[in-house]
């Protein structure tokens, strides 16, 4: 056997006989040629076989496979600047290791529904797999970023005893007698941590039993946090702003080619440079009034409103000071106008929406007392997480990043579905 090599290596095998394993993407075949569009999980390459390149039966083979059959394919790499991948490989041997029956997933259109019952063979796609690769390329862009920086890790629980995001969206289950819910968000566990490591983060499923059908909304999804003792709102908001310029930075660096084949628009992405635009909820207001929405001061903004506002700017902005009421019970007021959360929310432009939640934390016991008595939260529960405001209390703040969502935005696509492996929905539990 040749020297097995992988699609994202071959530039270093120019002219080399060597040997690909992988599935067979699609064929086309005259009598004489036979052209194997041919993926290894790395990439892409065509095969190319000539009558006479290989033996008689290997040429009668290869004009038997079909699609997403499994096969060894030895054959010379060469320079070919009009593929897409910039070679080809002239195949000298084939070998069929498992041959597929009628692959449900064909060149022809099909519903989403079909697709998504079948996300465990979409994911073999050309877009799907720039899709995942992305995901997993910020992923690490994530991690890597508060790793550089000094931030300890915190593993936050995923059962808990609480609510953290309000309390119609918990998922809940049987914890030997007791309820228990999973984890909306690791945020209550890193106040307590960063009193003891000064700047944590955590990254890991969150759930949310979300009974809306949106295009934003998945009930399993994953969210890094970070949360940093002494930080005022301010703070907070340089630190989402200049993580999310690296962030973006890195994957326009490191994912050209995937963003290539979703066709994202990369000019839009390289706008994303500090600073980044910062308003208040009223100017935010303001801005939908002035827009012909007849939005009044006070409410939550819906996905509609916030498409309206991301089109405003050309990069993401930040929206802060917002009504109390509209916020967790866990937001620092405004000491200038108790009736403001000290709170901020990244949109995204071109319609993504909100991609961060964050804000200064309540840092006085006793207020924080009465807003889980007006939040009418169970007080036992919350006991510990008093305790960070009864034994050196400091501010403190934070925020969470929707990885799907960044992962949306950043890929330039419809629906949040498409951004993670195997996406859990109001409908969806399956594969
Ligand atoms: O704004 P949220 O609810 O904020 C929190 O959970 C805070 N406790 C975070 C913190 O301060 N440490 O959620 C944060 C982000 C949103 O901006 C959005 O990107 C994402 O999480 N998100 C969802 N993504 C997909 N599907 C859902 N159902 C989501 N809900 C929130
Ligand atoms: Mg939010």
């Amino acid at each position: 056997m040749k020297q097995w090599v992988y699609i994202s290596d071959i530039a270093a095998h120019v002219g080399e006989e060597i040997t690909l394993k992988g599935w067979l993407a699609g064929r086309r075949s005259s009598g004489k040629i036979h052209f194997l569009q041919f993926r290894d999980g790395t990439g892409f390459i065509q095969g190319v076989l000539g009558k006479g390149d290989a033996s008689t039966e290997v040429f009668d083979l290869a004009g038997t496979l079909t699609q997403e059959s499994s096969l060894e394919l030895d054959g010379v790499v060469k320079e070919d600047p009009r593929s897409p991948s910039g070679f080809e490989l002239g195949v000298t041997d084939v070998r069929l290791i498992h041959l597929t029956e009628e692959y449900p997933i064909t060149r022809k259109e099909h519903g989403v529904d079909f697709l998504m019952d079948h996300r465990h063979l979409w994911l073999r796609s050309n877009r799907q797999h720039a899709i995942i690769r992305v995901r997993s390329e910020i992923e690490q862009a994530f991690r890597d970023y508060y790793y550089e920086r000094g931030f300890v890790l915190i593993d936050s629980p995923i059962l808990t005893p609480a609510a953290c995001e309000g309390t119609s969206t918990l998922f809940e289950t049987d914890y030997f007698g007791e309820p228990a819910f999973l984890s909306q968000s690791g945020q209550l566990y890193l106040e307590p941590a960063c009193a003891a490591h000064a700047r944590v983060y955590c990254f890991g499923p969150t759930f949310r039993a979300e009974k809306s059908k949106t295009r934003r909304h998945l009930t399993e999804f994953w969210m890094l946090e970070p949360e940093v003792a002494f930080a005022k709102l301010g703070d907070v908001c340089d630190l989402a702003e200049d993580f999310l310029v690296t962030v973006v930075a890195r994957v326009l660096d490191r994912c050209g080619e995937e963003l290539k084949r979703l066709e994202r628009d990369t000019d839009k992405l390289a706008n994303v440079t500090g600073p980044l635009p910062r308003i208040t909820y009223t100017e935010a207001v303001d801005i939908l009034q002035q827009a012909g929405n007849d939005f009044q001061w006070g409410g939550d903004f819906g996905a509609p409103d916030e498409t309206v506002l991301g089109e405003k700017f050309d990069r993401p902005v930040m929206v802060t000071h917002w009504p109390a009421e509209v916020k967790a019970f866990y937001m620092e007021r405004d000491p200038e106008n108790p009736n403001l959360a000290l709170g901020v929310d990244v949109i995204a432009p071109d319609g993504y929406g909100e991609i961060i939640g964050g804000g200064e934390r309540m840092s006085n016991h006793d207020q924080l007392i009465s807003q889980i008595r007006e939040h009418k939260l169970p007080e036992a529960a919350f006991q510990w997480y008093l305790d960070v405001r009864k034994y050196g209390s400091v501010p403190h703040g934070g925020f969470g990043i929707g990885l799907e969502r960044t992962v949306s935005w950043i890929c330039g696509l419809k629906h949040v579905r498409e951004t993670i492996p195997f996406p859990r929905m109001l409908n969806r539990l399956y594969p």
